[in-house]
């Protein structure tokens, strides 16, 4: 290093520290590796689109609104890939343009480029504009799913340690092998877990929720391709997740959906906890309710909500603690005796004031048997 008084050193600071000599006009080696950098997205672009025509590992859509999701895929992958073709390929280019060539002292700088109003205007609003874009976009796909009201066929699905089970109107019990589902029909698929958190995925139709003990979460599809679809755990949940892959959504005509199912109507007609849709309304029989099928009903649908604790530890609605046997609450939230009849009248018809709202019979999936025996596990609690 040359010492700041020698006269050569001197002459070398003098040239170090200032900028480099360089243009930042667009030339024509900008304009080509633009031009360059546009080909490689538009293949990008082309990719997205024509899936799954040039690649396989994303299948066609089954149903509605599957194709509206594929459609926010394509574009959101797409723009990504025109977003990131430049911008990296522009780090790459301007990388090498404006380099320290070794000619230039060791400390030289760089070009300075201070304040541009109107780019940075326009790196400002042009995201922010694409990003309510996107968000426009996917909450239409967000109400067909989960909002928009269907009359179409109303199907339940829990998941198990380490398989799913299916409930549909008109059949008792559970459907226990695979889901069937009418081509062009409207489904409403309740989802929940009778043991711990699963998640329902079904590839084909572009379908993903959680399943969570003591919630329902819903979502509305229509299949319009026939065929058979893999269901797929998605969540970790034991030593037999891996397995959780077995079963199937069959989509079929309707002659064939109706035989199916009034193969398992007979085949469960012995069963007496039938769908809530089958059985709402109606006076509840109490005797004989059933304390551990209560008690597995209620980690299954209730404890979400409801602690197993006194009536002021509560999580949504009141601790269930002593509900029939509390001497300083004798009265339901309702203002009614706290007695198994009316604990039933809750459970069938929900209850909305201060404290909350709880959800009816039907909201809840609750056939009448499975109030009596909630209510004969509830009257144990103490
Ligand atoms: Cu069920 Cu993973």
């Amino acid at each position: 290093m040359r010492s700041l008084s020698d006269p050569k050193g001197r002459k070398h600071r003098k040239r170090s520290g200032a900028s480099v000599e360089q243009s930042t006009k667009p030339d024509r080696g900008f304009w080509i590796v633009t031009a360059i950098l546009g080909l490689i997205s538009l293949g990008g672009i082309l990719y997205f689109w024509m899936i799954p025509t040039v690649e396989p590992w994303l299948p066609p859509e089954g149903g509605h609104p599957g194709d509206q999701v594929d459609w926010l895929f394509r574009f959101m992958a797409s723009s990504a890939a025109l977003l990131y073709t430049y911008v990296v390929g522009y780090i790459i280019y301007f990388a090498i343009r404006f380099r320290r060539r070794r000619s230039d002292p060791d400390d030289a700088l760089g070009v300075n480029l201070h304040d541009n109003p109107k780019l940075e205007a326009a790196w400002t609003i042009v995201p922010t504009l694409f990003v309510i874009l996107l968000s426009v976009l996917s909450i239409r796909i967000w109400y067909v799913l989960q909002v928009q009201p269907t009359n179409g066929l109303v199907v339940e699905s829990i998941g198990r340690q380490w398989y799913f089970t299916f409930r549909y109107p008109d059949v008792n019990g559970e459907v226990t092998d695979q889901m069937h589902l009418p081509v062009n029909v409207p489904v409403t698929l309740n989802l929940t877990s009778g043991d711990v958190i699963h998640s329902f995925w079904v590839p084909d139709m572009r379908l993903k929720e959680d399943m969570i003990p003591g919630i329902i979460n819903t979502i509305r599809f229509t299949p319009t391709r026939i065929g058979t679809y893999q269901i797929i755990c998605t969540e970790f949940c034991g030593t037999g997740h891996s397995e959780m892959n077995k079963q199937v959504m069959v989509v079929q005509p309707m002659a064939a959906y109706q035989k199916w199912y009034h193969g398992w109507q007979l085949r469960n007609a012995h069963v007496t906890n039938a769908l809530a849709t089958a059985t709402l309304g109606g006076k509840i029989q109490l005797a004989g309710g059933n304390v551990a099928a209560g008690k597995a009903l209620f980690n299954e649908k209730c404890s979400a909500c409801h602690a197993l604790g006194p009536f002021n530890q509560r999580i949504v609605g009141p601790g269930l603690l002593g509900v029939l046997h509390d001497p300083s609450h004798p009265n339901l939230v309702n203002g009614d005796l706290a007695v198994p009849a009316n604990v039933a009248e809750i459970l069938q018809n929900g209850y909305t004031g201060s404290i909350g709202h709880m959800p009816n019979q039907a909201q809840n999936g609750l056939s009448n048997k499975d109030i009596a025996n909630l209510v004969a596990y509830l009257n144990t609690l103490k």
